[in-house]
């Protein structure tokens, strides 16, 4: 199988770009992580990078001289799917022009439910007995793109913000590396 160069930009813990990592040693997993971007120096996800001998790049993308430059460099990498994986900015809108290739993100809620931040706190607020992740493409709205797949968790009394979390990202693993078999299958 020939695989697609991809790029997973991160912000924090990075368990969904060690997942996609460990899915791209697979033989018939149809990427290979080319490149990882952080908007902050502080990503403890940069361990994997490093780990995985992936380059890597802390970058932010609101300076325009960084917007040519990492638009260049993808270019040249022949990235063709870019995985947002708790990336915690809203990405740049004129890098989504520019840049003309696939872009998707991993949401943790059942979209178009609970767009934006503290999604396990609204679930719990709205006494809501079903919860989960998605998977979309990115558009210049925030989580309002096509959405790919979704993985359904059930929300029990006792659970808490921290618990849901725990169980919604079991699921986004999974979720996450079956939407990318999907868009290239
Ligand atoms: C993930 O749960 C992802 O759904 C969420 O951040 C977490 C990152 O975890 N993303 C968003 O909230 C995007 N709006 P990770 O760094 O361990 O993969």
């Amino acid at each position: 199988m020939v695989k697609k160069n991809a790029c997973v930009f991160i912000s924090g813990q990075g368990t969904n770009l060690k997942e996609l990592l460990k899915s791209s040693r697979e033989y018939n997993f149809p990427i290979n992580i080319k490149y990882i971007i952080s908007n902050t120096k502080n990503a403890k996800g940069l361990k994997f990078a490093k780990l995985y001998k992936i380059p890597f790049h802390i970058l932010n993308l609101d300076k325009i001289i960084n917007l040519e430059s990492v638009l260049k460099e993808l270019y040249k990498k022949k990235i063709s799917l870019i995985c947002l994986a708790g990336y915690m900015k809203i990405l740049n809108k004129n890098f989504i022009n520019r840049f003309n290739k696939k872009i998707i993100n991993i949401h943790p809620s059942l979209l178009p439910k609970y767009k934006g931040l503290n999604t396990f706190r609204r679930v719990l607020e709205n006494k809501d007995k079903l919860t989960g992740c998605t998977v979309h493409y990115v558009n210049k709205r925030l989580d309002s793109g096509k959405i790919i797949l979704k993985k359904k968790v059930s929300v029990q009394l006792n659970d808490s913000e921290e618990t849901l979390k725990n169980k919604v990202q079991v699921k986004e693993y999974r979720a996450y590396s079956e939407s990318i078999i999907n868009i290239f299958r």
